[in-house]
């Protein structure tokens, strides 16, 4: 249980029970939300100016208060003042392929995301407060002053030999030992997966994806007429590969098209072994991979996950990356290092868009250069893993009862599967009335399923608003569970955002 009072601040009452009242204030207080890591035992008595043993003291109170727990080699943690959400289970994959037509929901949502009015959970956009806005734009200035000329013409095809070179220095720490050559530059991640899938199918292909999957897969499916065939997939450890060994052997495929490294709405991240044996399968089958890794430098662990790209061994692994979620959306500079279909990806490129633009690469490859990435990349992930714990508190305290939710390793996204029977759409319709935009369920599947699921962002400043935000939408979400339960079948919503049609 939990007390609510400490000691007064008086001399007379010892000094560590003075400060554990203090720190008591600051938990309650929310300085620390439940699920925050403490301060190391050192690093408190060095801040405190107290010995280790006071400072374990004061840790000791904290913990027989019920505020603190401690976990093994980790240290001390906030408590949560209910049990956490469970994780969602394993998602069913789809028997069929099917045509996609994604609605104008997708589109709503992208928009409402520029709507400052809105609590931003919809769409997964970082903030500009959390971007090295100022300096890459100081960067493009001088570089555009500097070598006018080279702003003034065509950049070549393949793109900016400068920034090639720091995105495959980069991608070393992915496990990927790839020739500058080898990479093309793109519009943004979604312009590296649209080429990769032109170069690889035709219309009427099937293609493999996860289930749910990212919206963007879907439109471009749907863009270049291929059918999707969603595979079953775990929410930690993404895609299952008896389900997919399964799927290949009943039909051909052109491509599979994933997200391995913290997935796009599952937050999922692939174990190596999975990694090197969805390599094998995929080659086995002849089946091109394509590889989104857009989250796959916001880890939270010591180590970026290796990509799957690691594991290619001859040439079938398209991996596409931006650094739309890490630098700068509106520069829309991504990236496609296309292994065997480098010929194919060039020439599309040239027919959709001749190059990317100049300026832009060049600001982001001597920003890449200057050093300050890194640093900026660590208090990213810092911020968003303090973030990801801001959101469970308030899922595990605002939400329903049976509401699970996933706790990705990385990343800024979470799913939140709602109780059964609770309509997201209609959910949704609510929130936005409330100015909260959230993004339903079934955006991210070509079958219509996941009605009670909702993806939220956690990419946005943290405020006594947003905290506001996410109580009335666990009240909302409540409200329609209630509902639902009553009236034994999910509310009136509009109609799904994504038509399908088996073929
Ligand atoms: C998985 C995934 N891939 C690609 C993109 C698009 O990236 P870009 O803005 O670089 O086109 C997004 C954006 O949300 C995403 O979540």
């Amino acid at each position: 249980m939990m007390t609510k009072s400490g000691p007064p601040d008086d001399p007379e009452v010892p000094l560590y029970r003075r400060l554990a009242a203090r720190w008591a204030r600051l938990i309650e207080g929310g300085v620390f939300p439940p699920g925050a890591r403490l301060p190391s035992l050192r690093s408190f008595g060095r801040q405190m100016s107290v010995s280790l043993t006071t400072a374990m003291e004061v840790f000791r109170v904290l913990e027989d208060q019920g505020l603190v727990e401690v976990r093994p080699q980790s240290g001390h943690y906030v408590r949560y003042r209910r049990p956490l959400p469970p994780a969602p289970g394993r998602t069913t994959g789809g028997r069929e392929p099917v045509l996609i037509s994604p609605g104008d929901m997708v589109m709503r949502i992208f928009h409402d995301a520029g709507d400052a009015s809105f609590a931003p959970f919809g769409a997964a956009v970082p903030p500009p407060e959390f971007l090295p806005v100022e300096r890459l734009n100081r960067i493009l200035a001088r570089e555009v002053r500097l070598r006018p000329e080279r702003t003034q013409s065509y950049d070549s095809i393949r793109g900016f030999a400068e920034l090639r070179a720091q995105i495959a220095r980069r991608m070393l720490e992915a496990g990927c030992a790839v020739d500058p050559d080898e990479v093309i530059t793109t519009n943004g991640a979604r312009h590296a997966l649209y080429l990769s899938l032109q170069a690889v199918t035709k219309p009427g292909d099937t293609v493999l994806l996860e289930t749910p999957t990212y919206t963007g897969f879907l439109q471009i499916l749907e863009a270049l007429r291929l059918r999707a065939l969603e595979i079953a997939t775990d929410p930690r450890d993404g895609i299952c590969l008896e389900a997919l060994e399964d799927a290949l052997a009943r039909r051909p495929a052109a491509a599979c098209v994933l997200v391995p490294t913290f997935g796009n709405p599952l937050g999922h991240c692939m174990p190596d072994a999975r990694r090197a044996a969805l390599a094998k399968i995929l080659m086995a089958a002849r089946v091109p991979l394509i590889e989104d890794d857009v989250y796959g430098e916001l880890y939270f662990g010591g180590t970026r996950p290796r990509a799957v790209k690691a594991f290619d061994r001859d040439g079938s692994v398209l991996f596409c990356s931006s650094f739309s979620k890490t630098i700068a959306p509106g520069y829309r500079v991504g990236w496609v290092v296309p292994g065997r279909y480098v010929q194919e990806v060039e020439r599309q490129k040239y027919v959709t868009s001749v190059a990317t633009p100049a300026p832009t690469q060049m600001a982001i490859a001597v920003y890449l250069a200057d050093g300050g990435y890194d640093r900026h990349l660590r208090r990213l992930r810092e911020t968003y893993q303090a973030l990801q714990a801001r959101f469970v508190a308030a899922v595990t305290e605002y939400f329903p009862e049976g509401t699970k939710m996933t706790r990705p390793r990385g990343g800024h996204i979470v799913w939140l599967e709602l109780p059964p029977g609770l309509d997201s759409f209609a959910l949704y319709q609510l929130a936005r009335r409330h100015r909260i935009s959230l993004a339903p369920g079934p955006i991210y599947s070509a079958s219509g399923g996941y009605r009670n699921c909702i993806r939220l962002n956690y990419a946005v400043r943290w405020s006594d608003a947003i905290d506001r935000a996410l109580r009335i939408l666990g009240g909302l979400a409540g409200q329609a569970s209630r509902k639902s339960r009553k009236s034994g079948k999910p509310a009136s919503s509009d109609r799904p955002p994504i038509a399908t049609r088996p073929m």
